[in-house]
């Protein structure tokens, strides 16, 4: 798939680009962030994935980050390549850490895809390559919101400092275009380097599945001092949990939410968005409402 974007695609990048009032809080319509793309429908973390989710209406597009062995930024859920590339064993099977960006670039992430789900299946997904961080703002630039994760970010030294690079590059930590950038990440330490190199990032500290609502709501105190809210596992919001965040002023942003019982539920509870493969449906639910 080449850099451009389709028509339809463009037409979403243009809304997108008149400008956005305040960042996400619980006054605001609750936020749609498409979890890889709109993942339940093209192959995720690829460009197919994110232009179907600003055709069906994403807030917000979600980024996996990975570093490469040379030092680049890669776009993917996994330490290993093994589950959804495909391609050389030498170049697409093992940790991306230990791949060269030229190596991974070898990789086809869509194949997995088709094979995975025969009925959604189609030709243009074989063949799609890993993007790089530079390539999706390239693609999308001030056109659309990324909620973007490091991933693994203790094993890859640096990986904070070249995504402030690649945001500054471009034009994405000036206000007020910071508005379209939050920063997610199960690691603290990730998210404290991050306020400290560039303070005033909207910043989400992402919650292991396994937690409780009660265990959160003791951690609240601590995330408050550098964050700007919590990601926790969809089934450990409860009301008490929502009530105890907003009083901190943190947001809650729960994972990963794929069907409308789930999604009324947690509208219900006061949520201030949710990640979820299924963009069009959060939309449909929040407009039936
Ligand atoms: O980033 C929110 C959610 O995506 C965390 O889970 O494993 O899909 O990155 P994961
Ligand atoms: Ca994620």
């Amino acid at each position: 798939m080449s850099g451009k974007v389709p028509a339809t695609v463009a037409i979403f990048l243009l809304i997108g680009s008149m400008g956005w009032t305040a960042q996400g809080t619980a006054a605001q319509e609750p936020l749609v962030i498409a979890h890889r793309g709109a993942s339940a429908y093209a192959p995720e973390h690829t460009f197919a994935s994110w232009d179907r989710a600003l055709e069906l209406g994403a807030d917000f597009i979600e980024l996996d980050l990975q570093m490469t062995r040379d030092g680049e930024l890669v776009v993917l859920h996994d330490e290993e390549l093994d589950r959804t590339a495909r391609g050389p064993q030498q170049e697409c099977t093992g940790l991306v850490r230990e791949r060269t960006l030229r190596q991974i670039q070898r990789c086809d992430v869509g194949a997995w895809f088709n094979a995975q789900h025969p009925d959604r299946a189609r030709d243009e997904f074989v063949g799609l390559a890993i993007p790089t961080l530079r390539q999706v703002l390239e693609r999308y630039g001030l056109g659309t919101r990324y909620y973007i994760e490091t991933k693994n970010p203790e094993a890859a030294p640096g990986m904070e400092e070249e995504l402030l690079r690649l945001l500054g590059q471009h034009g994405l930590l000036t206000e007020p275009e910071t508005n379209r950038i939050i920063i997610q990440s199960f690691y603290a330490a990730s998210l404290i380097r991050i306020r400290a190199l560039h303070p005033g990032l909207p910043l989400v500290q992402l919650v292991p599945d396994g937690e409780t609502s009660a265990s959160i709501r003791q951690s609240l105190e601590q995330a408050r001092a550098y964050a700007t809210g919590i990601g926790p596992e969809q089934h450990d919001v409860d009301e008490p949990l929502v009530a105890a965040a907003h009083e901190v002023s943190l947001w809650v942003h729960p994972y990963t939410v794929n069907t409308a019982e789930s999604m009324q539920r947690l509208l219900d509870l006061g949520v201030d968005g949710m990640f979820t493969d299924r963009p069009d449906l959060l939309r449909r639910v929040l407009e039936g409402r």
